[in-house]
C-alpha cells in the first residue's frame, strides 16, 4: 500500500519541487529577457621578457560593483618583451599586431571605439629608461603609432613605477578574491570579515611584496594609503629591481663568470654557449662587468649541479649587512613583518608548482622549500628530461630559480614556519590571471570608487521575498497533499 502512495507522491513531489525550481528562475530574471550589454577593456601587459594582451569583461550595468570584472580573453605576443626592441623600434609596435587583431574578433565591434586601451610596461622599460632614455622612448612612440591605427579608445602607453605594479597587483587579487566589498545573498552589500590578502609577483626584471599592514611605515616610499569603496586601507609595497627570474639567472651568470668555471645552479651533464653580452648588457649586472670584454664572445659554461655552491652564490645577491631601519628585508630596504595570508602568482607560482608537479615534493613548510630546492639542484639533466619531456627550454634554469624563491621568501622577506603556510601560489583567481593589469585597467577607468555609495543592487530585495514566499507555500501545499494521500489511502486499506 505505502509503496502505491509513494508512486503518485513521488512524481508530484517531483513536479512540485521542479515548478519551485522553475520560478526560482524566472523570478529575478528581467535580466534574462534583457541580457546586459558587456563592456570590455583592453591592457596591454608590456613585461621585460614577453607582452601578455587582457581583455576584460563587465555588465555594463555593474561597472562600479567588486568582484564583476573577469578576463574575456587574452593573447601572447611573440618574441620578447617591448625593451627587448631598443635597437629596432618599429618592430616592438609590428609585435603587437597579431594579438591586436585578435582583439579586434574578441570585442565585438559595435563596442570597438568605447573600448579603452591600454599599455602598461614595467621593469624592462625601467631598466631601457635608465641605461637609454632615447631608446625607451623611441619604443613607447613605436607601440603607441601602432595602438592609434586600431579603433580602440587608446588611454595611452606608459611604463609604470615599481610601486604601481605592486599596489595594483595587490588591487587585482583582492578584488577577484571581493575582499573588498562581496554582494550578500539578499542583495545588499557586506564588508568581508577576512581582511585583505597580500601579494607577491615575481617578473623577468622586478619583484614586488604588497600587504596591508597596521605597522608604522619608517620609510615613506614603501607606503601607499588607498580609499576604496569608502575604506581605507594602509599598504605597505617595495618593488626590487633586477631581482626578476631573468636578470637574477644573468646576475647569477656572472658570478660564474667571476669565481667558477662551472655553474653550480645548473644540472650535471647540461652545458650551454654563454654569449658575454647577453650577461653583462643588462644595467643589473654593471658591477660585475669586466673592464674590457668582447661582447661577441661566447664562453661554453657547463653545470656542477651544487646544491650548496648554488646557495652560496644566490646567497650574495641579499646585502643583510646593513639596516637604516628598526628592521629591514635586505639591502637596507624598511620592511615590517609579514602578516596575515599571501598570493604569490607569475614565476613564484611557476617555480612552486614545478617543484610540486615536476619534482612531486610538497611545499607547505619553510623546511619542505629548503629540501625541495636541494633536492632539484642535486638532480642530474638526464633525469630532469626523462621527468619534463615537454619543457626543455627552462628546465636547466629552475634550480636556480628555487633557490632564489627560497632565499627570497625566507631569508629575504622573513616568512617563518608560521607564516610560509598563508601562502598560496596561484597564477589566477577564477578564470582570470593574477597581475597588476587588471588592478590597472580599474584604477584608469575608476572603476573602484573611493567613496562609500548606495550601491546598486543586483537583484530587488522585493522579489526575493517574494520568491521565499513562494517556496514556502509550494512546501505547504506538498506537505498537505502528502498528509490528505495518506490518509485516504489509510481509509481505503480499513476498507
Ligand atoms: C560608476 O562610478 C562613476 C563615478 O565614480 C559614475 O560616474 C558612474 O555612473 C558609475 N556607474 C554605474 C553603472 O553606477
Ligand atoms: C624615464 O626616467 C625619467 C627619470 O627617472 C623619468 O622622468 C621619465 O618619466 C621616464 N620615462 C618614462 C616614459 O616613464
Ligand atoms: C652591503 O651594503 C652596505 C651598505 O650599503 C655596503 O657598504 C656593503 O659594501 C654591501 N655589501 C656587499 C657585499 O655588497
Ligand atoms: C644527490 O643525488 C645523488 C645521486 O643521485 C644521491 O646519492 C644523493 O643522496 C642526493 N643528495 C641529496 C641531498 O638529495
Ligand atoms: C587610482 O586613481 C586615483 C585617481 O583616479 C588615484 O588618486 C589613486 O591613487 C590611484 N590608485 C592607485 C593604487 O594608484
Amino acid at each position: 500500500m505505502a509503496g502505491k502512495v509513494l508512486a503518485v507522491l513521488l512524481p508530484l513531489l517531483l513536479c512540485l519541487s521542479g515548478l519551485a525550481g522553475l520560478l526560482l528562475l524566472c523570478i529575478p530574471t528581467r535580466d534574462v529577457r534583457e541580457p546586459p550589454a558587456y563592456k570590455y577593456g583592453i591592457v596591454l601587459d608590456a613585461g621585460s621578457s614577453h607582452t601578455s594582451m587582457f581583455v576584460y569583461k563587465w555588465p555594463a550595468d555593474k561597472e562600479n560593483d567588486t568582484g564583476i570584472v573577469s578576463q574575456h580573453s587574452m593573447c601572447d605576443v611573440h618574441g620578447g618583451g617591448i625593451s627587448s626592441y631598443a635597437e629596432d623600434p618599429p618592430g616592438a609596435g609590428r609585435s603587437l599586431v597579431s594579438c591586436l587583431n585578435q582583439a579586434m574578433k574578441d570585442v565585438p565591434k559595435e563596442r570597438h571605439s568605447v573600448t579603452p586601451l591600454y599599455l602598461g610596461a614595467t621593469a624592462g622599460m625601467r631598466l631601457l629608461n635608465l641605461t637609454s632614455p632615447a631608446a625607451s622612448d623611441s619604443v613607447l612612440s613605436s607601440v603607441t603609432e601602432t595602438l592609434t591605427q586600431y579603433p580602440f579608445d587608446f588611454r595611452g602607453a606608459r611604463i609604470l613605477s615599481g610601486q604601481d605594479e605592486g599596489v595594483f597587483g595587490w588591487v587585482t587579487a583582492n578584488y577577484l578574491l571581493e575582499n573588498f566589498i562581496k554582494y550578500g545573498w539578499v542583495g545588499e552589500w557586506i564588508r568581508p570579515r577576512q581582511g585583505t590578502v597580500g601579494a607577491m609577483d615575481l617578473g623577468g626584471a622586478s619583484t614586488q611584496i604588497t600587504f596591508e599592514t597596521a605597522s608604522q611605515a619608517e620609510d615613506p616610499a614603501n607606503e601607499v594609503k588607498l580609499q576604496l569603496y569608502g575604506q581605507s586601507y594602509r599598504v605597505y609595497t617595495h618593488s626590487f629591481l633586477c631581482y626578476g627570474r631573468d636578470q637574477i639567472l644573468k646576475r647569477l651568470l656572472a658570478g660564474v663568470l667571476q669565481k667558477w668555471s662551472s655553474h653550480p645552479c645548473w644540472p650535471i651533464g647540461y652545458s650551454r654557449q654563454v654569449l658575454l653580452k647577453d650577461v653583462y648588457m643588462s644595467p643589473c649586472t654593471s658591477a660585475q662587468r669586466p673592464q674590457d670584454y668582447d661582447v661577441n664572445t661566447e664562453v661554453t659554461l657547463s653545470g656542477s649541479g651544487d646544491p650548496i655552491l648554488c646557495q652560496q652564490l644566490v646567497s650574495d645577491l641579499f646585502n643583510f649587512s646593513s639596516c637604516p631601519f628598526s628592521q629591514c628585508s635586505f639591502n637596507g630596504i624598511f620592511q615590517p613583518p609579514v602578516v596575515g595570508n599571501f598570493i604569490a602568482f607569475s614565476a613564484f607560482y611557476y617555480t612552486v608548482d614545478f617543484l610540486r608537479k615536476v619534482m612531486k615534493l610538497p611545499v607547505t613548510s619553510p623546511g619542505e622549500l629548503r629540501i625541495a630546492a636541494k633536492a632539484l639542484c642535486n638532480e642530474s639533466w638526464v633525469k630532469l628530461l626523462e621527468r619534463a619531456p615537454g619543457q626543455q627550454a627552462r628546465l636547466a634554469d629552475y634550480c636556480a630559480c628555487a633557490t632564489f624563491v627560497n632565499q627570497l621568501l625566507l631569508q629575504g622577506y622573513k616568512f617563518d614556519e608560521h607564516t610560509f603556510p598563508s601562502i598560496a601560489f596561484q597564477k589566477k583567481a577564477g578564470d582570470t590571471s593574477i597581475g597588476w593589469a587588471l588592478g590597472y585597467m580599474l584604477n584608469l577607468t575608476n572603476m573602484i570608487p573611493p567613496d562609500q555609495r548606495n550601491f546598486r543592487k543586483g537583484t530587488d530585495y522585493g522579489s526575493w521575498v517574494v520568491l521565499i514566499l513562494l517556496f514556502i507555500v509550494v512546501i505547504l501545499v506538498a506537505l498537505a497533499m502528502l498528509f490528505c494521500f495518506a490518509r485516504s489511502s489509510k481509509s481505503q486499506s480499513a476498507i
